[in-house]
C-alpha cells in the first residue's frame, strides 16, 4: 500500500433499468474531476463506481422486456461502463453487486450485524414502494410514495429487521459532533429533523422474489435491495475478502467522499452509518449531495422521459464540453437546467472565445515574435501597473480556486479562473501586443516580451487549475505551452511567476473550434433518432413474433374502451379481422389518451356498474363515470394509474358529468373490464401515441 495520504471517492451504484442518461453523468464527472484534483495534489486516490442490479424493479424491467435479470443488468452494466470509458471516467473500480466479491461481502456483513445483536426476524404488512424500493410504514393501501408519489404496492411478509430504532440517539450524537458529515447544511437539517421524528425498525430481507443476495442460512429470503446496495462501498476495496484483500479495505475505508444525488440522501445518511454503526466499522467522512439536473423543466429520468444521452454531446462538442458545462451552469448542492441551447451558448463564451482566444493569441503571438520560445519578463524597462494587477490576481485566483472547488463550489471556482482568463483578454486589447510586434526598438521588444509572459503565465495557471474540469483539452493546452505532461502538476505547488524562460512551445493549433447554431438543431436531431431506435429496439425485444400472430381463435388482441357508457355495452374485444377498415395516423392522431392517476372513486348511488372517479391527468383533476363497478373496489382504485381518452365531448351519466373515458381491455359474455396499466412507470399526464 502507497505512503501517500489516501482519498477514497464514490458515485452511486446506478440501476440497472435505464441505460445512461446525463444525469447519471453529472455525478460521475462531479466525482471524476475531484478525483483528478486529489491525485494532482499527489494523493493516493481511489475513485469507485458502479452498478447497482438487484431487487423487484430489476426484475420486472428485465421481465417487461422479455429477458432474465442477469442479462438486462449485463447489458446495462456493460453500457455504463462504456460510457464513462468513452468519456474518459478515470474510476479505479467498477463494482457490479452480482459480482460474487460483492455478495461475498455483504453475507459477511450481514453475519457480523446478526452476531452483534442488531437482526432478528418478525413480519411486515405495510406499503412499499418498488420505484424507490423504499417501505412507506405509516401509509395505507393504495397510498402514494411520499418520495415519489407513486401508488405503493402492499407487501405481508416474514421478514428480518435491522435495529435501527437502536440508533436513533447515536445517529444525532453523531451528527452533532461531525457538521462535515452530511453537506450541504440543507441536507443535513433535512436529515436530523427525520431521525429526531423517531426511527422504526428497517425490514432487510425480502422472500417474495429471488433477484437479490440470499440471506446466510436462510436462502429463502433475498436482502434488502439498499442494504445489498449500500455495501458496495466496502465490498469493493475488500471488505469480506482474503487477507490481502482486506488490508486494501483497512486502507481506503473510510471514505473521504461519497457523492449522491438529493432524493438518495436518506439511505446515505440513516441507514447506511447505522449499518456501519452496528457493523462496528468506521464511518465515511463526508456524504456529499447534489441536486438534480432538470430538462424540461423537470427530473431528467427514464421514467418521465425527458432524457438526454452524453453521447450526442460528445459526438458533436467533445466531452471537455459537457464536464465544463455541468460543472460551471450547475452551483452544485442545487437543481440546475439543461437545455442544448445553454450548452453551446456557454461552450462558445467561456471555451471557444474565453479560455480558446487567450490560448490562440497568446501562444501564436509568441511562435511569431519569438520564435515560439516563452520570452523574458523586464524586470526594469516596459513594465507598468497592468502586469503586476495580473500577477496579483493571478496568485488570488490559485488560492480561490483551490478553496472553493475543495468546497465543492465548483461553478465558483471556474468563475474565479475565468476572471483570471478576462482580465488577461482585456489586458492584451488594453496593451495590443500585435501593434508592438510591428515595432524593432529595445523597448517595444522589453514590453511585448513582458506582455506575452504575462498571458502566457496567466494561461499556465488556469490550464493547470481547470485541468480536473477539462482535462482533454488542458493536456494539449499545456502540450502546447511546451510543459509536458500536465498529470505531473501539483496544484498545490503552482506559483506565479515560475513559467520557464525560453521554454519551446509546442504545435500550436486551436483548441476549441467555435459551435455555430446548427450545432443545437444536429443535437436535436441525434437524440430524437436515438430514442427512436431504442424504442424500436425496446419493442422488438418485447415482441418476439410479429403483432398479432400469438394471439388464440377468441382470445382478445384489441383494447376497448370502457366508458361512461353502461347504455351502450362494451365491445367484447374480438380481434379485428383481415381487411376490416383501416383508419389513418391522422385518425388516430385525434384521440388523445393520457396517463391519469385516480385520486378518489365511489360507487354511483342506484346504478351497479357505475363509479364516480376523480382523475389526475397532469394539468387537471377530471370527473369521470366509468362502467367498471362490477370489477373493481373504488378504495382499490386510488393512487391506480389508469390510461384516459381526454378530448371526449362530456356527456351525463346519471345525473353525473363525465369528462372522458378510461381505456380498458373487455372479455367474456359481460364484457368484463381490465383497465389498461403498464409495466413501467409513467408519469401522470404522458400521452399515448
Ligand atoms: N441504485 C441507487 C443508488 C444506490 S447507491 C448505494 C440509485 N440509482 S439511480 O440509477 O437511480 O441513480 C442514482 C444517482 O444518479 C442519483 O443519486 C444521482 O447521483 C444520479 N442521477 C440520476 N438522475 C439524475 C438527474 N436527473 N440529475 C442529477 N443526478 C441524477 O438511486
Amino acid at each position: 500500500m502507497s505512503d501517500k495520504q489516501k482519498f477514497y471517492i464514490t458515485t452511486p451504484i446506478y440501476y440497472v433499468n435505464a441505460r445512461p442518461h446525463i444525469g447519471h453523468a453529472y455525478t460521475t464527472i462531479v466525482c471524476d474531476a475531484v478525483a483528478r484534483r486529489q491525485r494532482m495534489l499527489g494523493k493516493d486516490t481511489f475513485f469507485l463506481t458502479g452498478t447497482d442490479e438487484h431487487g423487484v424493479k430489476i426484475e420486472r424491467s428485465a421481465t417487461a422486456q422479455g429477458i432474465k435479470p442477469k442479462q438486462l443488468a449485463d447489458e446495462v452494466a456493460a453500457s455504463f461502463r462504456a460510457l464513462w470509458d468513452r468519456m474518459g471516467i478515470s474510476y479505479d473500480d467498477f463494482i457490479r453487486t452480482t459480482e460474487e466479491r460483492h455478495k461475498r461481502g455483504v453475507q459477511e456483513l450481514w453475519k457480523v450485524l446478526k452476531k452483534n445483536g442488531y437482526i432478528y426476524k418478525g413480519s411486515y404488512t405495510g406499503q412499499y414502494c418498488v420505484f424507490d424500493e423504499l417501505y412507506v410504514d405509516a401509509a395505507g393501501p393504495g397510498a402514494p410514495c411520499p418520495e415519489c408519489g407513486r401508488p405503493t404496492e402492499t407487501v405481508s411478509e416474514e421478514n428480518y429487521y435491522f435495529k435501527l430504532s437502536a440508533f436513533e440517539d447515536k445517529l444525532l450524537k453523531y451528527y452533532n459532533e461531525h457538521p462535515e458529515f452530511i453537506r450541504p447544511e440543507t441536507r443535513r437539517n433535512e436529515v436530523i429533523s427525520f431521525v429526531r421524528a423517531g426511527l422504526r425498525d428497517l425490514s432487510i430481507s425480502r422472500s417474495t422474489f429471488s433477484w437479490g443476495v440470499p440471506v446466510p442460512g436462510d436462502p429463502k429470503h433475498v436482502m434488502y435491495v439498499w442494504l445489498d446496495a449500500l455495501s458496495n462501498y466496502i465490498t469493493a476495496i475488500g471488505y469480506g475478502g482474503d487477507k490481502k484483500e482486506q488490508e486494501r479495505y483497512a486502507h481506503y475505508w473510510p471514505a473521504d467522499v461519497q457523492m449522491i444525488g438529493k432524493e438518495i440522501v436518506r439511505f446515505h445518511c440513516i441507514y447506511w452509518p447505522a449499518f456501519l454503526m452496528a457493523a462496528g466499522l468506521p464511518l465515511p467522512r463526508g456524504i456529499v449531495a447534489h441536486g438534480w439536473l432538470l430538462f424540461e423543466e423537470s427530473k431528467m429520468s427514464k421514467s418521465r422521459g425527458n432524457i438526454v444521452r452524453a453521447e450526442t454531446i460528445l459526438e458533436v462538442l467533445g466531452n471537455d464540453a459537457l464536464r465544463y458545462f455541468l460543472m460551471r451552469e450547475v452551483v452544485f448542492g442545487g437543481d440546475g437546467s439543461f437545455s442544448f441551447d445553454a450548452l453551446v451558448t456557454r461552450y462558445n463564451a467561456d471555451l471557444a472565445n474565453d479560455l480558446g482566444n487567450l490560448a490562440s493569441r497568446t501562444l501564436t503571438m509568441i511562435a511569431k515574435y519569438f520564435r515560439g520560445e516563452i520570452p523574458y519578463p523586464s524586470a526594469a524597462v516596459g513594465r507598468s501597473a497592468a502586469d503586476e494587477a495580473i500577477a496579483t490576481l493571478g496568485t488570488e485566483v490559485i488560492a480561490g480556486f483551490g478553496a472553493q472547488f475543495d468546497d465543492f463550489q465548483f461553478s465558483r471556482a471556474l468563475e474565479t479562473a475565468w476572471s483570471l482568463i478576462a482580465a488577461v483578454n482585456k489586458y492584451l486589447v488594453e496593451n495590443e501586443p500585435w501593434t508592438l510586434g510591428e515595432k524593432q526598438d529595445q523597448e517595444s521588444r522589453a514590453r511585448l516580451g513582458t506582455i506575452l509572459y504575462t498571458a502566457a503565465e496567466a494561461l499556465r495557471i488556469v490550464t493547470a487549475l481547470a485541468h480536473p474540469v477539462l482535462p482533454e483539452s488542458t493536456a494539449r493546452i499545456w502540450r502546447q505551452l511546451g510543459l509536458g505532461d500536465i498529470k505531473k502538476m501539483n496544484p498545490a505547488k503552482l506559483k506565479w511567476g515560475e513559467l520557464k524562460i525560453g521554454v519551446k512551445l509546442g504545435t500550436v493549433e486551436p483548441v476549441f473550434p467555435r459551435a455555430d447554431k446548427s450545432a443545437i438543431e444536429r443535437m436535436q436531431k441525434m437524440e430524437e433518432q436515438r430514442s427512436l431506435a431504442h424504442k424500436e429496439a425496446e419493442k422488438e425485444k418485447t415482441s418476439p413474433q410479429p403483432a398479432g400472430a400469438g394471439a388464440q381463435p377468441g382470445q382478445p388482441a384489441t383494447q376497448s374502451a370502457t366508458g361512461p357508457a353502461p347504455a351502450a355495452p362494451a365491445p367484447t374485444g374480438a380481434a379485428p379481422a383481415a381487411g376490416d377498415a383501416k383508419i389513418s395516423i391522422d385518425d388516430f392522431a385525434k384521440v388523445e389518451m393520457r396517463v391519469g392517476q385516480v385520486k378518489f372513486a365511489e360507487k354511483v348511488k342506484g346504478a351497479d356498474k357505475l363509479l364516480r372517479l376523480e382523475v389526475d391527468i397532469g394539468t387537471e383533476v377530471r370527473q369521470v363515470v366509468a362502467g367498471i363497478a362490477k370489477a373493481y373496489d373504488p378504495e382499490k382504485l386510488i393512487g391506480r394509474k389508469v390510461v384516459l381518452v381526454v378530448n371526449l365531448a362530456p356527456r351525463k351519466l346519471r345525473g353525473l358529468e363525465s369528462n372522458g373515458m378510461i381505456v380498458a381491455a373487455s372479455f367474456g359474455e359481460e364484457g368484463t373490464p381490465v383497465l389498461a396499466s403498464f409495466l413501467e412507470d409513467v408519469p401522470v399526464g404522458s400521452r399515448l401515441k
